[in-house]
């Protein structure tokens, strides 16, 4: 009896060795597991011996059973040892990998400029608050009765075609102009009234001078005794504000449905002087604006009473003063994000 146990611790033994030169050699979690299917696996020497224990003699077993259990936590507790070391192994190396270097120089972050349409907005605002006028916002999707009916355009006026108009219903549309702005001020306030309205307009356009959303701002002002002469001498004023003192302006008779009478504004050519060059189609002037004094009829949508209160109304598109500002030829590029256009302003 004694030899045979001698001879399994032996055997053991030997295992264990072979074990310890394995395990020496193992480099990683993955080999280290094999390793343990190998010695601690189902076909290993020590789970076959201790599986077989039952067949053996009675006073065998519990020496069999005492010897091989020593050798199996022996191997187990090499094995979670080297489990723990390789884990944090691994640890250190995920963490080197995700180190932040603070000695690294940072990036810079790039900074922006206000778009050249919202400068010369904020420049335009400036000179009506100057004057005492107010700043007031209306919805870019519009009901086409602001945009059209209680401007004296109705369903059938062929003004309406000239508006290329973005339609998202029968009556709900993408404003063409601020205009709208003026006939939902009036229902809720009374005069007098003196409001710029700068926003976003929409028309279905695409080309060198028309983009499918630009930018205007309407003005607005009402009192008792308003006449034509307050319009020039406001729109004069704010010409020579943007352009210079040395711009002359004048005034060409024009049709909008919402005015009585109209008038287009020209400001002599900043190029030539009025003389005549590329930049005015030769003809010395530039239009900058709509305007005229506001339709009785308009007054009717609002509740106004037209023999007690008269006014003018003006629409200022925005790119267009731009354009002749900073002499940039194409529409397009306030629109396209070049870096390179961007940066000038
Ligand atoms: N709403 C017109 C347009 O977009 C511009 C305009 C003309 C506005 C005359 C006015 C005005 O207020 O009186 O073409």
């Amino acid at each position: 009896m004694d030899k045979d146990v001698n001879k399994l611790v032996n055997r053991l033994e030997e295992e264990f060795q072979n074990f310890k030169k394995d395990l020496k050699e193992t480099t990683n979690l993955k080999e280290l597991e094999k390793l343990k299917v190998n010695y601690l696996g189902k076909k290993s020497l020590i789970t076959t011996t201790l599986k077989n224990i039952g067949s053996l003699p009675n006073d065998l077993k519990p020496v069999v059973g005492k010897n091989t259990n020593i050798y199996r936590k022996k191997i187990q507790a090499s094995l979670d040892q080297k489990v723990e070391f390789f884990e944090s192994l691994e640890f250190d190396k995920k963490l080197r990998k995700e180190k932040i270097d603070l000695s690294l120089p940072g990036k810079k972050p790039e900074l922006g400029s206000k778009n050249i349409i919202t400068q010369v907005i904020e420049e335009i605002e400036e000179i009506f608050i100057g004057m005492g006028f107010k700043i007031a916002e209306g919805p870019e999707v519009e009901l086409d009765y602001y945009n059209f009916e209680a401007l004296n355009t109705p369903e059938d006026h062929p003004a309406r075609s000239l508006h290329d108009t973005f339609f998202i219903s029968d009556d709900v549309l993408l404003r063409t102009h601020t205009s709208p702005m003026q006939v939902r001020y009036m229902e809720k306030y009374q005069p007098p009234i003196n409001i710029i309205v700068p926003g976003k307009v929409y028309r279905r356009d695409y080309d060198v001078s028309h983009t499918p959303m630009f930018t205007q701002i309407e003005g607005l002002v009402v009192d008792k005794d308003i006449n034509f002469k307050h319009l020039k001498w406001t729109l004069e004023t704010v010409a020579r504000k943007i352009f210079g003192r040395d711009r002359r302006v004048r005034f060409r008779p024009h049709y909008f449905p919402f005015t009585e009478p109209s008038a287009e504004m020209d400001v002599s050519c900043k190029i030539c002087d009025g003389k005549g060059c590329r930049v005015c189609s030769g003809s010395g002037w530039l239009e900058i604006l709509g305007a005229g004094m506001v339709d009785p009829n308009v007054y009717k949508f609002v509740g106004y009473d037209p023999d007690e209160f008269t006014g003018f109304a003006f629409g200022i598109g925005i790119e267009r003063i731009c354009m002749l500002k900073y002499g940039i030829n194409d529409l397009r590029a306030f629109f396209e994000n070049d870096m390179r256009f961007i940066r000038q302003f």
